[in-house]
Order: structure tokens, then sequence, then C-alpha cells
């Protein structure tokens, strides 16, 4: 069951049109371009490198370097539920090297990869700002604190973020 098609313009062309001409004559905007698709899809769709191509009248091997190069972006559509489990310095030492390990072996990816179901993708990252509560993980848009492995069954569990924060039960 995959969240998204992988065909994100013909869903939204409108929006895919308003992220370009934002951009009109300005021929290096390719970097701008790819973080707001990023942002906004969550995810590059393949079928917009040749239009976004053509637009900066660029190769779409030109756009697919400058994709490749940086680890932000993806062309694989996210799970329903994205995981990142902070790699920040804060959360390191504090476990979170255990709460990646518990993650990753629940749903048999690695970071980066997304479930074959869609259900869940995983990502590392920088500090989430949350360093007074590491480890922290954020689960989509929701930040969590003090994670420990009964809170990442939880989480994997769907249980909601907040109720899992109420709970407080480690
Ligand atoms: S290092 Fe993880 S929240 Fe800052």
């Amino acid at each position: 069951m995959a969240a998204h098609s992988g065909d994100s313009t013909t869903k939204s062309p409108d929006l895919f049109k308003e992220i370009l001409n934002k951009y009109v004559d300005e021929e290096g905007a390719v970097l701008p371009i790819l973080k707001e698709m990023q942002e906004e899809y969550g995810y590059i769709p393949p079928d917009t490198l040749t239009p976004i191509a053509d637009f900066l009248r660029l190769s779409p091997s030109q756009v697919y370097a400058v994709l490749s190069f940086y680890n932000e972006f993806t062309t694989e559509p996210p799970g329903q539920t994205v995981v990142h489990v902070c790699n920040g310095p804060a959360c390191r030492i504090r476990g979170g090297l255990k709460v990646e390990r518990a993650v990753r072996r629940a749903l048999g990816i690695q970071p980066g990869e997304t479930t074959s179901d869609g259900q869940f993708s995983l990502k590392t990252s920088a500090c989430l700002g949350l360093c007074a509560h590491a480890p922290a993980i954020q689960v989509n848009h929701d930040l969590l604190g003090e994670v420990t492995l009964a809170k990442v069954q939880k989480v994997l569990q769907g249980q909601d973020i907040e109720d899992i924060r109420a709970d407080g039960s480690h």
C-alpha cells in the first residue's frame, strides 16, 4: 500500500507550476526548486526532473547531479509515517543509537528507506532541538523526547504521540 503514487505532477499540477513560476528567469535555481519540491511533496517525483530541467534550460542529468549530491533529497515517496531519529551528539550520548537500532530492527529497513507497505520511512536527522530531552525522535511533524524502546514500540504501533507523551511511562 503505497502512500503516494509517485506521479505527483499529475495529482497537483498547479502546485508544481506554482513552484516553478517563482523562479522564472533564474537559471541557477535548481537547488531552491528541489528544496521546495522536497518540502511540498516529501520527495522529488522522478517525473518532474525533465520538466525542471526544461524550465531551467538544463539537461535532466544536470538536475539529477544536484539532486544526488544532497542527502536531503529523495526520489522515493515517503511512508505514511516518517520517523526521524536524531543523530546529534546529545542524543548519541544518551541512547540515540539504540533507538535507531530498535527502529531499524522493528521495521526491517535502513535509514533512508521505506517499508514495502508504504507505512513507515526511517530517516536520521541532525539535532532536532530537543537536546535537554535526548534521545529525541520526530514522527512526521511531532517531536518526542526521552525516547525509550517502549516508546519506540508505541510509535510503531501507531499510537498517538500526544498519548505517548501524556503516558510518560518508560
Ligand atoms: S542532539 Fe538530538 S535533539 Fe539535539
